[in-house]
């Protein structure tokens, strides 16, 4: 019998649950709500909002007058907190407060002229928006190899003030060797630990689950960056599977694997987690039973 164990720490995190709380208070306290951008990286949970009446809009110019805007856990440039006063809409800030710190370290540090590095995926909207409350010069990268890549090519000088932030889901053991890769003679480097602590948590758990582990289910949005890097962390100590949700189980190899482990990014609802649980052990039982069946009338 396959023994199925599910991460403490799988899913909704501190900062998502209080974004997916306020969209739902901002839907019964105002006629028209709008979101910037899908709230979180879940289509069942983004859709029940929708069948409530929020809209999904991408920018401030596509509000209607007097439409209650919620801005995600991502947070925002300033640019858009300046564009929101302009409009006069009326809006719900659901910045996870612990990405709301790196807006502030950021606008502080390029306001007295310091040089920012940010590790992290420029295209996501965390880091977009954190470069958008940059008041001067940043340096966004994914790797350390693209960090040691910035420091050979002498980009700032080397004496220059320096503070490295961190996109709250950046892998840990990556911003480990960034940090080793930063000069040794630059004493003006100013270094703010930034990765969300529930990220770090989520990140330790999948790795020790799936170093017992002999297949691993990652569930949640395929477009969650925090759900792919769990992906990851898992994919190096047994075969995993990155789901959105339990039917999907049905189309895998699960293969004969007797420990199974089960955790969920940070935008994942408890109830699809227990779904996949509940679904997976129907699957591993039907198994059992044609194992059984087969093997009576081998004899
Ligand atoms: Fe906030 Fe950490 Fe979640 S930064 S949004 S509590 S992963």
């Amino acid at each position: 019998m396959a023994e199925i164990t599910v991460a403490e720490s799988a899913g909704f995190c501190f900062g998502v649950d209080r974004a997916v709380k306020l969209c739902y208070q901002a839907l019964e306290q105002h006629p028209h709500v709008a979101t910037l951008g899908p709230i979180i990286h879940n289509q069942n949970v983004v859709d029940d909002l929708t069948r409530r009446g929020a809209r999904i809009v991408d920018s401030i110019a596509d509000l209607q007058p007097d439409e209650c805007v919620v801005i995600r856990s991502h947070g925002v440039s300033a640019a858009v907190y300046d564009q929101l006063e302009q409009a006069g809409n009326p809006y719900v800030d659901a910045t996870c407060p612990f990405v709301a710190k790196i807006h502030r370290i950021v606008e502080e540090h390029t306001r007295a002229g310091d040089f920012i590095l940010i590790a992290g995926d420029a295209n996501h909207p965390e880091v977009a928006a954190i470069v958008g409350h940059c008041k001067g010069n940043c340096f966004v990268f994914e790797s350390e190899e693209a960090l040691n890549n910035f420091f050979q090519k002498k980009l700032v000088n080397s004496r220059k003030r320096l503070a490295i932030v961190a996109q709250t889901t950046y892998n840990i053991l990556v911003w480990e060797k960034c940090l080793e890769a930063l000069p040794k003679d630059n004493p003006n480097i100013m270094v703010y630990d930034t990765i969300c602590h529930a990220t770090q948590v989520r990140q330790s758990d999948a790795d020790k689950l799936s170093r017992k582990s002999d297949l691993m289910i990652i569930v949640g949005g395929r477009h969650s960056s925090n759900t792919v890097k769990l992906y990851h962390v898992c994919n190096r100590n047994c075969r995993s599977y990155h789901i959105e949700n339990s039917d999907e189980l049905y189309t895998l190899d699960l293969g004969n694997a007797e420990k199974i482990g089960i955790t969920a990014g940070a935008s994942t609802p408890a109830h699809i987690i227990k779904e996949v649980q509940q679904t997976m052990t129907e699957i591993m039982d039907n198994n059992a039973v044609e194992e059984d069946i087969n093997f009576a009338e081998a004899l």
